[in-house]
């Protein structure tokens, strides 16, 4: 395993983070959509969410809509959830199960749970169609440990086991492949706020002692952040010593048994993932949780999320899961007012830009992800109006 502990950042590096326009701008939020959302492997679920065969999970972002749906042959497959007839939904929930056939509610073509066209209904009224060519269209998929991710349009991004192998080793002893659903991936909640402003305050740990008391009283002297690195990042927080002073900690620091399966310098301890542009796997000694944001226009974020656990979950095990969770849930509402006040500060006369800490840095890692594929993020100005697509195409050929 790579050790990137306690990298620290260079020296001199810019602490003024993305101009102010960007976390306003609809025009940017169109482009980001197609540039970042579209064209990075996006988070969709754990294979044990569609455990078994005719399970299916969809989701919809930003104009599209993925349906991932696990075949009678075991393998799970994602789709575009758009009937090749007239474009309805193949399936309309959520999540569901079918026995064999997802039947398209519009006019009632059958798709078998490959993909492959089933039949039209009325097929007489149809030339012959061809089972692949009229079949559901599908989308890249690619699943590593355990999670499945699908990916809207083809660009040059890397496989995720390539961004996210050099955790591979470390994530070994946790078999985040067997774990299992706690509930249903759900769209958690939606905040009025664009969705870097969301991501930024996730990548420091910096306002951690300030504005997280349970966090702090858990792992506060023992964390560290690594910046985003080749469109990964790694945060770990080993728990303070001692029994802690609130109470969710206490009781979470109590009841949580020894996680014999994981090394030493796991079993008190919890990690996350990210991976770029928007998403974080948590990994605990007692569960797992991800957590994604997409953006909805430039000023509301909708976030997405669930959590895990292990097959064979004892009972003290499952208490101190419900507790990590308590904590979890605290946090993210501590973050929420931040992000808002922080974000909205640009359109203060008064504003004057940001100073990130070097605990801040990840941040930065992450900002400089974003500029070298939205070069317009380096303009103090947004472009005039209906030229950011067109301006950032022509920042990009210039670097070439
Ligand atoms: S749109 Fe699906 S059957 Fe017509
Ligand atoms: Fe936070």
């Amino acid at each position: 395993m790579k050790d990137l502990t306690h990298t620290s950042p260079p020296k001199n590096w810019d602490r003024t983070g993305l101009p102010g326009w960007a976390y306003f701008s609809d025009e940017l939020a169109e482009l980001e959509m197609e540039e970042l959302f579209r064209k990075h492997w996006q988070l969709a679920c754990h294979v044990s969410d569609v455990a078994e065969p005719g399970d299916y999970l969809a989701f919809d972002v930003g104009g599209e809509r993925a349906l991932i749906v696990r075949g009678r042959d075991g393998i799970v497959r994602a789709f575009h959830n758009l009937c090749r007839h007239r474009g309805s939904r193949v399936v309309t929930d959520e999540r569901g199960h079918c026995k064999s056939a997802l039947i398209c509610p519009y006019h009632g073509w059958a798709f078998n749970l490959d993909g492959t066209l089933r039949g039209a209904a009325q097929p007489k009224s149809f030339p012959a169609l061809d089972p692949v060519e009229w079949g559901l269209k599908p989308l890249e998929t690619e699943i590593w440990q355990g999670f499945v991710f699908v990916r809207f349009k083809e660009s040059d991004q890397p496989a995720v086991a390539e961004i996210m192998g050099r955790f591979d080793d470390e994530l070994a002893p946790y078999d985040l492949a067997d774990m299992v659903p706690v509930g249903t991936v759900d769209w958690s909640d939606e905040t009025a706020v664009n969705w870097k402003a969301v991501r930024d305050v996730d990548n420091e740990g910096y306002h951690v002692a300030m504005a997280h008391p349970a966090l702090h009283d858990l792992y506060g002297k023992g964390y560290y952040d690594e910046p985003y690195i080749g469109g990964a990042s790694r945060s770990f927080a080993s728990f303070n010593p001692g029994p802690g002073a609130l109470w969710s900690v206490r009781a979470y620091k109590s009841v949580l048994p020894e996680a014999t399966w994981l090394p030493e310098s796991h079993r008190q301890a919890w990690l996350y993932l990210g991976l770029f542009p928007n998403a974080v796997i948590g990994v605990y000694p007692d569960s797992m949780i991800f957590y994604q944001e997409f953006p909805d226009g430039a000023g509301k974020t909708k976030l997405r999320g669930a959590a895990y656990r292990r097959r064979d979950e004892s009972r003290e095990m499952r208490a101190a899961r419900y507790l990590s969770g308590r904590i979890d849930t605290i946090t993210a509402e501590e973050d929420q007012m931040l992000t808002i006040w922080s974000c909205e500060a640009a359109l203060s006369s008064g504003y004057d830009g940001i100073l990130l800490s070097d605990l801040e840095y990840g941040v930065k890692s992450h900002h400089d992800h974003l500029r070298a594929l939205l070069p317009v993020l380096n303009l103090e100005e947004p472009p005039e109006p209906g030229t950011m697509a067109e301006v950032n195409a022509e920042m990009l050929a210039g670097r070439e």
